[in-house]
């Protein structure tokens, strides 16, 4: 792995060649940050290094990782906690859903789901501490979601709230550092997650388009966020609306007013908005 030879910072990203890491790539690419690409598809991690290379000049680094994994999710770690080729921001981005509830499904899927969306994203949030505070600057933007404040969204409603309460909790541990920690709450993004999860026949697809986000404006808003030290971004004004409800209806009805849905509806749309 050859490290960074430039001055430019560094930006290491998961989950990078497709849906939002790919945007969160081009866009660290175009403010001038070099990079460390992260997925398991070698063949893509490495077109995607290379139209970011041509496209934005900057050096790109390919690291296959299956964060599943854990002796791959540490070979993450320690890029991300070296000293000599130091990572200035972290995107803790790769994930997946899965369309079935908690008690449903197979046990290895709900691990890897655990292992992926929580596990990896606290071990490298601790590496990026632990070389970013002894240094005095540092920014790690972690992907949450809506649905993390819903209790009802299976096992992946669950994880993001996992994400969203640790990085909460980062910022304030992490306040006069000079490193700062964000998580970003998207609502529904058109990528290959829904796909991928198996919602997108008659289930996404019949979500009202103005639901839908446009990825640039996920990319942009938080960003903006990450850079300004914010701890939490949601990005457009729409989805604002909906988190601020969320935040103060008590969890129970959340939950009560979830439970007595139709099945279909909370079968197609498990987790209300990935
Ligand atoms: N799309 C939405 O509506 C939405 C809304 C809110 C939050 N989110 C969150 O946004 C993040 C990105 O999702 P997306 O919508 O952009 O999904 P996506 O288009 O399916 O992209 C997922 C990315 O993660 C990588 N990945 C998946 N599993 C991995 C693993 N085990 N190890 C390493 N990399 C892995 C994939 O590459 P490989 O397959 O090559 O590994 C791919 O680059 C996720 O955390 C998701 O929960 C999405």
């Amino acid at each position: 792995m050859s490290s960074s030879p430039s001055s430019r910072p560094t930006a290491l990203v998961t989950g990078a060649t497709a849906g939002l890491g790919a945007a969160y790539a081009r866009s660290l690419a175009r403010r001038g940050h070099d990079l460390v690409v992260v997925a398991r598809d070698v063949e893509r991690l490495e077109s995607t290094a290379s139209a970011l290379r041509t496209e934005f000049g900057v050096e790109v680094e390919v690291l296959a990782a299956d964060l599943s994994d854990r002796a791959a999710l540490q070979r993450v770690a320690d890029r991300v906690g070296s000293r000599e080729a130091p990572v200035d921001v972290l995107v803790n981005n790769a994930g997946f859903g899965l369309r079935q509830r908690f008690v449903d499904g197979e046990p290895a899927d709900h691990e890897r789901m655990f292992d992926v969306l929580c596990r990896a994203v606290m071990v490298l949030s601790r590496a990026a501490t632990g070389a970013m505070v002894p240094r005095g600057r540092g920014r790690i933007l972690n992907v949450g979601s809506v649905a993390g404040l819903v209790p009802g969204g299976g096992h992946y409603s669950a994880a993001k709230a996992y994400v969203i309460v640790l990085t909460e909790t980062m910022a304030g541990e992490l306040r006069g550092t000079g490193v700062s920690a964000t998580v970003v709450e998207p609502g529904y993004v058109r990528t290959e997650f829904h796909a991928r999860s198996g919602m997108s026949s008659g289930g996404t697809s019949s979500l009202s388009s103005r639901i839908w986000l446009d990825i640039e404006d996920v990319v942009d808003a938080s960003l903006e966020d990450l850079f300004a030290g914010r701890p939490v971004s949601v990005p457009t004004k729409r989805w604002k609306a909906v988190s601020a409800v969320l935040d103060v209806v008590p969890r129970r009805v959340v939950s009560s007013v979830w439970n007595r849905m139709p099945s279909g509806a909370k079968r197609r749309h498990p987790t209300a908005g990935e």
